[in-house]
């Protein structure tokens, strides 16, 4: 029997160098969570790069900063699941997205404390008007990390992306239908497989050169047959093409077989989502109000998700 574009894909690519270790944490924190019986997602998040060079200088990359999948991810350990945050390595993070660039040094001061009237250690404090913005996101940063609920895993690569998505599914696959998958990576579709790529730099003084890319088999389909057969299985769907939002996202219903595609225009993904199931559709928007008001809509988004999900559990029999 001749094997398939995605199996063909993981023979001809080798795993990213940190790869058994990254597999050791994920079937450490999964065996422990179902033990525990906890619910558990696996939330994919920021944009993967296609490398030109083996030895990576040049690549093609994608606009996704990880906002959505780093703000869902603290919405669902509000929920109580245990989050395997599969991220961009340098892509937005739950928590410390809340303080980028200079913002976390701006809630800082320094106090020199005297001593004998000398000068002495310099202690650093938070600006008392900054404590009320600061004292619940680190109180709910410490509550994770000490529950063990959350595990991050990243990825730079599309390649690194496929190899450690099917190691996370492997370990998920124990969970049946108490796994959730919420797939909101933006994974590249276009490649350049590894025998057709150069090794070295290329070189200016070759001419500009002509690179031809070759598709990359959509992993939702071993995903959602073989992998996670028992899972809650949500993808994304981006368009910039509005006409064709919601005709792909059924598309990819009927041709994969999972239960729930969430839809989303480049231009307003931060206030407005499209749920789509097989048999139904429904938005979800923010007012610019609220947005100002710095609600997010992915806490509205985990929010249906998690309902869907328990439907999901509750409509299946115990085994
Ligand atoms: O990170 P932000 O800046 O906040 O942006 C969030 C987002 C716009 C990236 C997010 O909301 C989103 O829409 N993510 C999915 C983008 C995407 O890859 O869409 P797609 O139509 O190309 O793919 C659809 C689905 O197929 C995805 O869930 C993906 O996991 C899957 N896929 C994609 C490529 C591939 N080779 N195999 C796949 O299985």
């Amino acid at each position: 029997m001749s094997s398939s574009h995605w199996e063909e894909f993981y023979a001809n690519h080798l795993p990213p160098a940190d790869f058994e270790d990254n597999r050791s944490l994920l079937k450490e924190f999964c065996e422990r969570h179902n033990e525990d019986q906890n619910s558990i997602v696996l939330v994919t998040s920021g944009g993967t790069t296609v490398p030109l060079e083996h030895n990576t200088v040049r690549f093609v990359d994608n606009f996704s900063a990880g906002t959505r999948g780093s703000a869902s991810t603290e919405y669902f350990l509000d929920h109580g699941y245990a989050v395997i945050f599969m991220h961009r390595l340098k892509s937005m993070e739950p928590f410390t997205r809340h303080f980028t660039g200079q913002q976390f040094f701006d809630m800082l001061d320094v106090a020199e404390t005297m001593e004998n009237g000398e000068s002495g250690t310099p202690s650093i404090f938070v600006k008392p008007d900054s404590v009320d913005v600061l004292a619940p996101i680190l109180a709910k940063y410490k509550i994770a990390q000490e529950a063990n609920k959350i595990l991050y895993i990243n990825f730079t690569s599309v390649v690194d992306y496929m190899w450690l998505l099917r190691a996370a599914c492997e370990c998920l696959a124990a969970f049946d239908k108490r796994a959730l998958l919420y797939l909101a990576a933006a994974v590249s579709d276009f490649y350049i497989p590894s025998d057709k790529m150069p090794t070295h730099k290329m070189q200016s003084g070759h001419g500009a050169p002509t690179i031809s890319l070759q598709l990359v088999p959509k992993m939702l389909a071993p995903l959602v047959s073989l992998w996670v057969p028992d899972a809650f299985v949500v993808s994304f769907k981006l368009e910039t093409d509005e006409n064709l939002l919601i005709v792909k996202s059924r598309d990819s219903l009927n041709k994969y077989k999972h239960k729930l595609v969430i839809a989303n225009m480049l231009q307003t993904r931060k206030s407005r989502v499209i749920f789509v199931t097989p048999t139904t559709s429904y938005e979800i928007n923010l007012t610019k109000d609220q947005l100002l008001a710095g609600m997010e809509i992915e806490e509205h988004i985990v929010a249906d998700v998690v309902q869907c999900h328990e439907d999901f559990m509750a409509a299946i029999p115990l085994q």
